[in-house]
């Protein structure tokens, strides 16, 4: 099926420019174009479209404004901001209602990549539940401790990057966000990053501190109940699986930017448990007591109900946050590898393996989250002889 995309901007000769450069993609895409917001919410009152793509400046509704009714009123559709350099703050505020953001002028390749991935990603996850949840979620969740500790340490004229970088890359909220920042095109960095130290390098203390003390681009988690669920063995179990995941990758000889990514992916693996627990935590506590009552697990119960699973949610939103291709695999499949047909480690490999042995360390039968380590697949990429050193990799770093 045609994937319907929009084009808003005021300026006709770069709606023109734009018809010209995806001119070679009309047999994939439907392309449209809108000269204001008022004139792009009439069409997408009349069509139903996939993908927006809203240039900032503009009279009357700015894109900004767009894409936050946008947000509301048509939340499946991916929603991309187009923005000049000198519109630095602009992109801070528009932080939560773009879900990427492209720098202008844009080139033909990098918009035809950003606009097939986030097509591409609706494969990833058929429930349209889950997937209006994941559109609409502006943040992800802090830990209410590190977040006080995150501003303690930005008020602090002597603090360093190092410090706030260490407390960022123990929160999953925290790191995914500022990897969906930094990672935009319209940073214009030369590689994609999955690292939080070096987004922060990047952004820098007076940036970071915009974002956390007046934009407020952090929400701290409102903890509401949820049966037989410990949000802070949740962080833990992130934190470690991360750990894990990282020093296997290394042991495995992955390149330097593939063991970020792995870092990354095992400090996300779950982010789809923090946003069932707390946006749908009714259906969230029905998949636990499921999974108790007849011996499954988790993600097999939350599949039953809901058509899909904790991992395709977080994969699926870290997709839609532009983060990089190997920390989206890792997430989206960390329970079933064997989908990616590659005979080769990756950071998927890494994830899965370092998940299934916290959760057999933990011993948490309580949420019966991770299923093991699937043999065959392991088998299949022709890894079985290394699984105890991988063991002895966990094992250490626990003692
Ligand atoms: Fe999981
Ligand atoms: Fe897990």
């Amino acid at each position: 099926m045609k994937r319907r995309i929009l084009f808003v901007d005021d300026d006709s000769n770069i709606l023109q420019g734009l018809r010209r450069m995806l001119r070679s993609m009309r047999e994939e895409w439907n392309i449209d174009f809108a000269n204001n917001g008022q004139d792009a919410l009439e069409r997408l009152a009349q069509e139903p479209y996939d993908v927006i793509i809203s240039d900032v400046k503009m009279p009357g509704m700015d894109g900004v404004q767009l894409l936050t009714e946008v947000r509301t009123q048509y939340p499946h559709i991916t929603r991309l901001l187009l923005t000049g350099q000198a519109e630095e703050e602009t992109i801070l505020k528009a932080v939560g209602p773009a879900h990427q953001f492209l720098s202008k002028p844009c080139d033909a390749e990098v918009l035809k990549t950003t606009i097939s991935r986030t097509c591409a990603l609706s494969a990833l996850l058929e429930a349209p539940t889950l997937k209006q949840l994941a559109s609409q979620m502006i943040s992800i969740p802090t830990l209410p401790s590190l977040y006080t500790e995150l501003v303690q340490v930005l008020e602090d004229p002597e603090s360093t990057l190092e410090h706030i970088s260490t407390i960022v890359a123990k929160d999953m909220g925290m790191t995914a966000k500022i990897l969906k920042l930094v990672n935009s095109a319209f940073f214009g960095l030369p590689r994609q990053v999955s690292s939080p130290s070096q987004a922060i390098s990047f952004l820098g203390i007076e940036t970071l501190k915009t974002l956390v003390l007046t934009v407020q681009v952090f929400e701290e988690l409102k903890p509401k109940h949820t049966t037989n669920f410990s949000i802070e063995s949740l962080w833990e179990h992130s934190i470690q699986t991360g750990d894990f995941a990282r020093k296997i990758a290394q042991a495995e000889n992955l390149e330097e930017h593939l063991v970020s990514d792995t870092l990354a992916a095992g400090m996300l693996h779950d982010v789809g448990i923090l946003l069932l627990a707390t946006q749908l935590p009714d259906h969230f506590a029905e998949a636990i007591e499921l999974s108790n009552a007849q011996q499954v697990s988790l993600h097999e119960a939350e599949r039953q109900i809901l058509s899909a699973s904790h991992a395709e949610l977080g994969g699926y939103l870290l997709g839609l946050w532009g983060l990089r291709h190997p920390v989206v695999e890792a997430v989206a499949f960390h329970h079933q590898p064997k989908v990616i047909e590659t005979q080769q480690f990756t950071p998927l490999t890494a994830v899965h393996i370092a998940n299934a042995l916290h959760t057999e360390k933990e011993k948490s039968g309580e949420q019966r989250e991770g299923q093991g380590i699937q043999d065959e697949y392991i088998d299949s990429i022709g890894l079985t002889a290394h699984l105890q050193s991988w063991r002895d990799i966990c094992q250490v770093s626990m003692s």
